[in-house]
C-alpha cells in the first residue's frame, strides 16, 4: 500500500501514511500558466494498493477534479488498487431534485469516480450514506461522533447531557453521540426555503434548565442551523452549550455568528479551520488495519 495525500488533504495524509507506517508517493502539483491542474506522480505505483486521501471542500470543483487526475493516473501506472478517501464529499446535500429539472450533484460525482475505476471509497460523515449505494463498487462512511463524543467527556465531562440534532436529518448522529454519554437525545424542526435558502427553526420546549446540551451536526456552512438552535436552547435555562459537527465549511461569517450565539464548537480535520479540532487519521487508517 502507498498513499497519496492529495493537495486539500496533505496534512491528513500523511498523518494516515504515518499510523499506517506506509509510504507517501511523492506528487508534483502545479498549475499550469492558464489555471489548469497539472499531476506528476514521481514514484512508481505498479502493482500497489494506492489510497488518495483528497476532501472536496471548497473550492469543491477544483479539489474534486485533483482528485479523479491523481485516481486515473494510479491506474494508468499500473496501480492494481485504488481507494479514494474523501474526508469530506462534495455535493452531498444536492442528493436528490429539490426543484424540477435540477441537477443532482452527488449522483454526477459518483459517476466520475466510477469513470476513472476507483475500486473502494472512503468519506466521513457523508449527508446522506445512501449517495454510496450508487457507487457500485466498495462505498464506506465513518462516522466521527463517537471520537468528538470521546474528546467531549474527557476535555469538559458534560454532565447528564441532552444530546440536540438541529433537524431531524441528523438524528442518527444525535443517537451516536447520545451513546457515549448513555444519555437521551432529541431534534429540532427545520426548515429551508427552497429558493432562498433562507433556515426557519421551530421553537420547541425542551426540559433542559440546569443540565448542559451538546448539538451535533454533519456540517456547518453558514453557521445558521447552529446559530437557530442555540438561541432556542438557551432561552430555556441550559447549563453549558457543546456543538460537535464534523466538517467545518464555513462559508461567509459562519464562524461569527456561531460564536456570537454562544458555546463551545469542536470539529474535526476534515477540513482544515480555525476551530478546535481533533483529527479522522486514526479513524479513516483503522479501516486499512482491519
Ligand atoms: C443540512 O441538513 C445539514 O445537515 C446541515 O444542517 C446544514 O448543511 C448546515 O447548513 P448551515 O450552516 O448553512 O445552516
Amino acid at each position: 500500500m502507498i498513499v497519496i495525500p492529495g493537495p486539500a488533504s496533505q496534512s491528513l495524509g500523511f498523518q494516515i501514511a504515518k499510523i499506517l507506517n506506509v509510504a507517501v508517493a511523492p506528487v508534483r502539483f502545479d498549475r499550469f500558466p492558464d489555471g489548469e491542474a497539472y499531476v506528476r506522480i514521481l514514484s512508481s505505483l505498479e502493482n500497489k494498493h494506492v489510497v488518495v486521501v483528497q476532501s472536496t471542500y471548497p473550492p469543491q470543483d477544483q479539489h474534486m477534479l485533483e482528485l479523479l487526475l491523481i485516481l486515473d493516473a494510479a491506474k494508468d501506472l499500473g496501480a492494481t488498487k485504488t481507494t479514494a478517501v474523501i474526508p469530506y464529499f462534495a455535493y452531498a446535500r444536492q442528493d436528490k431534485r429539490f426543484l424540477p429539472r435540477e441537477a443532482i450533484g452527488a449522483k454526477t460525482f459518483c459517476k466520475l469516480l466510477e469513470s476513472v475505476d476507483t475500486d473502494e471509497v472512503i468519506t466521513v460523515e457523508i449527508h446522506d450514506p445512501c449517495i454510496l449505494d450508487r457507487i457500485k463498487k466498495a462505498g464506506q462512511n465513518l462516522s466521527a461522533m463517537q471520537l468528538l463524543g470521546k474528546h467531549l467527556k474527557k476535555t469538559y465531562n458534560p454532565d447528564n447531557p441532552l444530546i440536540i440534532a438541529p433537524d431531524d436529518g441528523a438524528i442518527d448522529i444525535a443517537k451516536s453521540m447520545a451513546s457515549v454519554f448513555d444519555s437521551d437525545y432529541t431534534f429540532l424542526e427545520k426548515r429551508r426555503d427552497k429558493y432562498t435558502g433562507e433556515i426557519h427553526t421551530e421553537k420547541k420546549e425542551i426540559n433542559i434548565a440546569g443540565r448542559d446540551v451538546i448539538i451535533v451536526d454533519d456540517i456547518v456552512c453558514t453557521g445558521g442551523t447552529i446559530a437557530n438552535a442555540i438561541k432556542i436552547i438557551k432561552e430555556q435555562g441550559v447549563k453549558r452549550v457543546f456543538v460537535a459537527f464534523t466538517h467545518a465549511l464555513f462559508v461567509k461569517n459562519a464562524l461569527t455568528r456561531m460564536l456570537s450565539a454562544g458555546g463551545t464548537l469542536l470539529t474535526t480535520d476534515t477540513i482544515p479551520s480555525e476551530v478546535d479540532h481533533i483529527s479522522v487519521a486514526p479513524l479513516i487508517a483503522n479501516v486499512f488495519k482491519s
